[in-house]
């Protein structure tokens, strides 16, 4: 059962089409944020794609829901492991793990992640750290430890989950925003680094999303403009599946944050003043 299968061959055998699409079936991969929400739609998916999935999380019983489930669709057991992915020690296990029941890594999908609203001024100083821990420094230094095994890849790729809100910050998300500001910077630092390696980086830049997330927030609650149409987890999962298939570096799920991300771009000042209207017309 933990075997694992031949893993694909790097080189001359094995060249990197990269003007072709990704074949997905039999590559290796490693997701974080694995037991809700969009981690676990995307081990889902890729599972079905013909994957072979370690997915991780801290929640042990909600990992193995998303094992049976996917059970039903994949062409391989997905595999587990709970710990806290803040920890460098689990991060050493996750990547050892990986590459003794998958056989090494050819896509790291970095999806855990937590929230947290309320002004910054009234914040603990506790709350900024554990941001940057978990939505930050926690994806980057994973990605550090998973680099070897992903340079041995026939075709790897590295997806950092961000979020619209790392293209331009709303008030009374501060924490949140800075961090997926800073994983916005690192993805595209590293994706030309990367490059001459072959290793794909892209960045998953999402919008408002059906999960967990808001019920897991480290400090306050929804704001009122967060209180809009959604899409599902499993339709952002499928547009990061899709966008790895397709080789896209930047993945924008959903005309919502498409269109926030255009106007991010282009009129970030109209952000603000509807921001600080709705602010005002909240209190
Ligand atoms: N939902 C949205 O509207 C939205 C919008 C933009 C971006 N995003 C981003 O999408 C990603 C996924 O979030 P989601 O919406 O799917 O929320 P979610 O349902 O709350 O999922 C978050 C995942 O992260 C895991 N996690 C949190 N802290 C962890 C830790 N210290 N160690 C290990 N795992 C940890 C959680 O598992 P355990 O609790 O079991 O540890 C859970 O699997 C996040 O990076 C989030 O910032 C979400």
């Amino acid at each position: 059962m933990n075997r694992p299968l031949q893993p694909p061959q790097a080189g001359p055998h094995h060249p990197r089409r990269k003007g072709s699409w990704r074949t997905l079936s039999g590559l290796r991969a490693l997701v974080t944020g694995g037991s809700s929400g969009v981690g676990a739609a995307v081990a889902a998916e890729l599972c079905r794609c013909g994957v072979q999935v370690l997915a991780t999380a801290r929640r042990t019983e909600a990992l193995e829901q998303v094992a049976q489930s996917a059970a039903a669709v994949g062409l391989f057991p997905l595999r587990t492991l709970a710990g806290d992915i803040t920890q460098p020690e689990f991060r050493a296990l996750v990547v050892a793990e990986a590459r003794k029941l998958l056989g090494g890594i050819d896509i790291v999908v970095a999806a855990a992640g937590s929230g947290a609203i309320g002004p910054f001024s009234s914040a603990d100083p506790q709350t900024l750290r554990q941001i940057m821990e978990i939505d930050f420094f926690a994806p980057a230094e994973l990605v550090r430890a998973c680099l070897p095994s992903l340079s041995e890849s026939p075709d790897p790729a590295i997806v950092l989950v961000g979020s619209i809100l790392g293209s331009h910050p709303l008030p009374l998300h501060t924490e949140y925003c800075a961090a997926k500001s800073a994983l916005h910077s690192l993805a595209g630092s590293l994706r030309v680094e990367l490059a001459p390696a072959g290793i794909d980086v892209a960045l998953a830049r999402l919008g408002p999303t059906q999960s967990a997330f808001w019920e897991n927030l480290l400090r306050g609650e929804k704001p009122v403009w967060s209180r809009g149409p959604t899409m599902t987890s499993a339709a952002a999962a499928a547009a990061i599946v899709a966008g790895l298939r397709k080789r896209r570096l930047d993945i924008v799920p959903g005309w919502t944050a498409k269109g926030y991300c255009f106007a991010a771009r282009f009129c970030p000042r109209l952000i603000d003043a509807v921001v600080t209207r709705r602010l005002r017309l909240s209190r």
